[in-house]
């Protein structure tokens, strides 16, 4: 090999690092689907804390506590959404309900502020899928 393709090599390797990295964020994101919190929703630990209450005590019941399915065969803890991934979509599934389906509405019996803790709780559970994913794709976490 002689001097300039020894160049040429590292160059390329370089190269290669650099495209990887660059791929990592972008793939991520592709992958949440548009998690978006289009609507603020609380960050808190007590507000976390009161979204898990409430999703036990409402919703675990359908979509398992850790929400991966259950008897309604939704999960929550993923990143695809029937009726949207928006913060404000999941707010308002939650609040109206869907029409001639087991989910029913919520405005009625939970609060609005508990509905926005059950949001923030649902983003809680759609991160920790992601970073689960992430590690059985061997990636960094
Ligand atoms: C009696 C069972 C039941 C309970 C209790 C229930 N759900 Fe559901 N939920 C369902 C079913 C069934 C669907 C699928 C509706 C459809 O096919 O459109 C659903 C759909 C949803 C969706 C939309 C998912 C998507 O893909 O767009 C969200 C968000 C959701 N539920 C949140 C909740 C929350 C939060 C609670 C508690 C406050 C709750 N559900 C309680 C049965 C339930």
């Amino acid at each position: 090999m002689n001097k300039s393709s020894r160049w040429i090599g590292s160059l390329l390797a370089g190269l290669t690092m650099a495209l990887a990295f660059a791929a990592g964020p972008a793939l991520a994101e592709e992958d949440r689907h548009g998690m978006e919190n289009d609507m603020p929703i609380p960050t808190d630990d007590a507000a976390l804390a009161n979204g898990k209450d409430r999703f036990q005590a409402r919703c675990s019941y359908c979509h398992l506590p850790d929400g991966r399915g259950g008897s309604s065969g939704v999960k929550l803890a993923g990143q695809k959404y029937k009726h949207g991934s928006k913060s404000s979509q999941i707010y308002a599934t939650i609040a109206a309900g869907k029409p001639y389906t087991k989910m029913g509405a919520f405005a009625s019996t939970l609060s609005s502020e508990e509905i926005l803790n059950i949001v923030a709780y649902i983003r809680y559970l759609q991160e920790w899928k992601l970073k689960d994913d992430a590690a059985a794709e061997g990636g960094a976490k």
